[in-house]
C-alpha cells in the first residue's frame, strides 16, 4: 500500500448529523453519506441530546455500511470531541468495533479541525490547500471560535463566544419569529426581502478581547418584537443578519491585521451564509488577503472533513503516527491545543 492509496474511513456523530465517508490518498472522496436528524429536532427548534443519541444509534450502522461499500480501508477515524456525549459514544463504539474487525488502527479527531480543513474540498476532491499562517473563523450552531493557525497542529485560540454561538443566535431569532429550524437559512431567505439598516441592533465587539457574544443581539431582537407588533419580519431578519455578520467580519479582520496574515479560512454551518461570505470577501480583498470558504455542501457536519483532518494528523505525525497509541477517549468539551503556552 502506498501513501497514494491510503484509505481512511471517517465517522461523524458529534451533534445531529450521522455521517461516514471514505477518503483515499488524502485527496479523493469516494463517499460521504450524511444522515441529517433535522426532522427529528425541528419541532423543538434545536437539537435535543437524548433524541440525537438515539438517532445516531439507530442510523450509524447503515450509514457506515453505505459509505464503505466494498472499499478496503487502512484506518478508521472518528470525531471524539467536542460534541454531545451520547453521540460521541455512539461514534466511538462504531469506530472501535469496525477497526477491530478490519484489523486497522483507529484515530480520534477534533471535530473543529474538521471544520477548518473542510475548506480544502471542492467537488469531492481536496483541491484548495489552505495557506499559512491564517486566521480561522469557525462558526456553527455550537461554536464560534477565532484561531491563529501557523500550520497543522499549531493553533492559538484567540477567542470564543462567551454565550450563544452565531448559529445558535440565528436559530433562536428564527424561533422568536416563528420560522422553522434550523434558523440560519430561514432568516437569510427572509432577509433578502428586508432592509439591512431598518433596525439598529447592537454589534458587540468587546474591545480588548477576541471573544464574541451574541446573546445580547438576540435579546435586542426579542425586545424589539415585544415593542413593535406587528413587525416587518424581513426587516428584522435583514438587520439581525447584518449585525451578526458585521461583528464576525470585523473581529476576523482585526485579528488578520494584528497577526499580518495573508489567508483567512471560514468553516462551519454559518459559513454557508451569503452575506457573511460577501462581507468577508470584500474586507479581505481590501487587504490583499486570500479567503478560503468551506464549500456550501461541506459546511454542515459531515464525515469527509473528519477523514481529511485524520489524514492531516497522520501527515503531521509522520510515518510512525499510526503506530503510536492514539487517545480515543471521547471529550465533549475538547479544545484544540494551543501550541504556545
Ligand atoms: O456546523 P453545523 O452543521 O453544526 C454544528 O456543528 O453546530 O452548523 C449548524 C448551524 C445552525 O445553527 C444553522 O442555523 C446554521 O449553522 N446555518 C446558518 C446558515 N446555514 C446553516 N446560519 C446562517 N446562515 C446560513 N445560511
Ligand atoms: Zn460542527
Amino acid at each position: 500500500m502506498t501513501k497514494k492509496d491510503f484509505t481512511i474511513l471517517g465517522i461523524e456523530s458529534t451533534c445531529d448529523e450521522t455521517s461516514a465517508a471514505v477518503l483515499r490518498g488524502g485527496k479523493y472522496l469516494l463517499s460521504n453519506v450524511v444522515y441529517s436528524q433535522i426532522e427529528e429536532h425541528k419541532k423543538y427548534h434545536g437539537v435535543v441530546p437524548e433524541l440525537a443519541s438515539r438517532a445516531h444509534a439507530a442510523k450509524i450502522a447503515a450509514v457506515i455500511s453505505q459509505a464503505l461499500g466494498e472499499e478496503k480501508i487502512d484506518c478508521v477515524a472518528f470525531a471524539n470531541g467536542p460534541g454531545l456525549p451520547g453521540g460521541l459514544m455512539v461514534g466511538r463504539v462504531a469506530a472501535e468495533t469496525l477497526a477491530h474487525f478490519k484489523q486497522v488502527p483507529i484515530l480520534g479527531v477534533n471535530h473543529l479541525e474538521g471544520h477548518l480543513f473542510a475548506c480544502e474540498f471542492e467537488d469531492g476532491e481536496v483541491k484548495n490547500p489552505l495557506g499559512f499562517p491564517l486566521i480561522a473563523l469557525i462558526v456553527s450552531g455550537g461554536h464560534t471560535e477565532l484561531w491563529y493557525v501557523k500550520g497543522y497542529g499549531q493553533y492559538k485560540v484567540l477567542g470564543r463566544t462567551r454565550d450563544d454561538a452565531a448559529g445558535e443566535a440565528f436559530d433562536k431569532v428564527a424561533k422568536l419569529l416563528g420560522l422553522a429550524y434550523p434558523g440560519g437559512p430561514q432568516v437569510s431567505a427572509q432577509a433578502l426581502k428586508g432592509r439591512r439598516d431598518a433596525i439598529d441592533f447592537p454589534r458587540p465587539l468587546l474591545p480588548g478581547t477576541w471573544e464574541f457574544s451574541f446573546s445580547g443581539i438576540k435579546t435586542s431582537v426579542s425586545y424589539y418584537l415585544r415593542d413593535h407588533q406587528p413587525v416587518n419580519v424581513p426587516d428584522v431578519c435583514a438587520s439581525f443578519e447584518q449585525a451578526v455578520c458585521e461583528t464576525l467580519v470585523k473581529k476576523t479582520m482585526l485579528a488578520a491585521d494584528k497577526y499580518k496574515v495573508k489567508h483567512i479560512a471560514v468553516g462551519g454551518g454559518v459559513a454557508a451564509n451569503t452575506l457573511l461570505r460577501e462581507l468577508m470577501q470584500k474586507e479581505a480583498q481590501k487587504r490583499n488577503i486570500q479567503t478560503h470558504f468551506v464549500p456550501r455542501t461541506m459546511s454542515s457536519d459531515n464525515a469527509a472533513m473528519i477523514a481529511l483532518a485524520a489524514w492531516k494528523k497522520l501527515e503531521y505525525a509522520g510515518p510512525n503516527g499510526l503506530e503510536k497509541k492514539c487517545n480515543i477517549n471521547i471529550n465533549p468539551n475538547m479544545k484544540v491545543k494551543n501550541w504556545e503556552k
